[in-house]
């Protein structure tokens, strides 16, 4: 497959480029917050044009493509598609499910930092996810390291709650060079324990989308399944698509290693036998509107195995974590997953190489993998299983609305 062909079919397909985007406005809940109307919205059109796709193309096809071809070619390499950084652990919230931030625990040095980013070039690895803990902690940090990445070639994925997000951060990270904005957002208005809701963030959210062109980097929304939010999930959904941006599920799991310091194991939102059957619901309706063409990071076959997932029904999986895909410690150490982000087991670091040995993967999976429905390794193993399905991935990063990682 040369480029030429790629570039023909992203032009025999890309007759798009112009998308409905509604202006959404609020009125007032009876409690007096400020609540989405989808009757109320101004719709005025998107103007994401072939110079905008063929940069978002461009990006993917040289981060994405081509490091999965190579990867092809040497099968016995370890060529990692993509790597979750930790910059920080800290977070400026506390939703209760998160089993992955902390307060005042030392950030990862911008040294260990750019050696993390030196060391994946030298292994293959363009593609570069932040994660946390809440990068934007520390903003000038993810600014600088943005654009190392990005003057090196990496496809840089930023995760958010946004809630730090402001506008001068946004123009900054644009020029910076990041390629996709990772917005997390479970709800409309807050419940108890789930602090990253729509009307908290809604000012940043337009400024975002409002600049996407400009600075050429795609934005959507990352939404935890949890018992409280069904209907919430729903509302979200609908939002994104309005705007035109992409929307990429979680749903809701339970730590898999013990963490002393995890205050949440009763309330943290897990779902209950109570929640099954409106969880199916949502399922099914999330599977319609992707097969209706709402723009969404996860497989059909992601979204189905939910279902099994909440009533611990998930048989093994092909998890590729560790192969494909694997994550940087704080202190520049390795482990496959985020949630085995606790383990003891040393699997490598940035200096001294990694040890990811495939009999002991294999092993560690037959464990975790029906306990654990990780999007990212999910849809991982789905779009690199095969030519056609990267191909699919490719001409959703040229589309711009479907793509994201975590
Ligand atoms: C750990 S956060 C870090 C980045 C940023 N603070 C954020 O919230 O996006 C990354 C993602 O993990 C998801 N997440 C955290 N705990 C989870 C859990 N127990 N089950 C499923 N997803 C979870 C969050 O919803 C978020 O989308
Ligand atoms: S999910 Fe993100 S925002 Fe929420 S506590 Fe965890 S790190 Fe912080
Ligand atoms: S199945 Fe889940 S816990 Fe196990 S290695 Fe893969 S991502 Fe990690």
């Amino acid at each position: 497959m040369n480029s030429c062909l790629l570039l023909n079919l992203y032009y025999t397909w890309g007759n798009g480029g112009v998308y409905m985007l509604a202006r959404l406005k609020s009125s007032q809940s009876p409690d007096g917050r400020a609540k989405w109307n989808p009757a109320i919205h101004y719709h005025y059109k998107k103007t994401h044009d072939r110079s905008y796709q063929l940069s978002n193309f461009t990006r993917a096809y040289r981060s994405w493509f081509i490091q999965y071809i190579k990867s092809r070619i040497h099968p016995n390499e370890f060529r990692p598609l993509l790597s979750f950084l930790y910059t920080d652990l800290n977070c400026n919230l506390n939703c209760h499910y998160c089993y992955s931030w902390g307060k005042e625990i030392e950030g990862m040095t911008m040294q260990v930092a750019k050696d993390a980013v030196n060391w994946l070039q030298s292994v293959g690895c363009r593609v570069l996810a932040y994660m946390g803990g809440e990068p934007l902690i520390r903003k000038d940090f993810i600014i600088e390291l943005t654009r190392y990445a990005a003057e090196k070639g990496f496809f840089v994925y930023l995760p958010t709650n946004g809630i730090l997000m402001d506008e001068s951060f946004i123009d900054e990270i644009g020029k910076a060079g990041v390629s996709v904005i990772n917005l997390a957002v479970d709800a409309m208005d807050r419940y108890k324990g789930i602090p990253k809701y729509f009307n908290r963030i809604k000012p940043q959210f337009e400024y975002l989308v409002k600049q996407e062109k400009k600075y050429e980097y795609i934005t959507f929304f990352n939404i935890n399944i949890t018992k409280h939010n069904v209907k919430d999930v729903k509302t979200l959904t609908e939002i994104a698509h309005e705007y035109g941006i992409a929307t990429d599920y979680h749903i809701n799991e339970p730590p898999l290693i013990e963490y002393d310091d995890f205050n949440h194991k009763q309330d943290g939102a897990w779902i209950t036998e109570a929640e099954f059957q409106a969880v199916d619901d949502l399922v099914d309706w999330l599977i319609e509107k992707n097969l209706g063409g709402y723009a969404m990071v996860n497989s059909v076959e992601h979204l189905r195995a939910m279902k099994l997932f909440i009533r611990r029904r998930l048989p093994p999986w092909p998890c590729l974590a560790g192969k494909s895909s694997m994550i940087i410690r704080l202190d520049g150490s390795f482990t496959p997953c985020m949630e085995l982000y606790g383990t003891d087991e040393d699997w490598g670091n940035i200096y001294d190489g990694h040890k990811f040995d495939p009999d002991r993967l294999t092993r560690q999976k037959q464990n975790c993998s029906p306990h654990c429905l990780s999007t990212c390794n999910f849809q991982v193993n789905h779009y690199s299983s095969s030519l056609i399905n990267s191909l699919q991935w490719l001409a959703k990063h040229a589309y711009s609305n479907y793509l994201g990682v975590s």
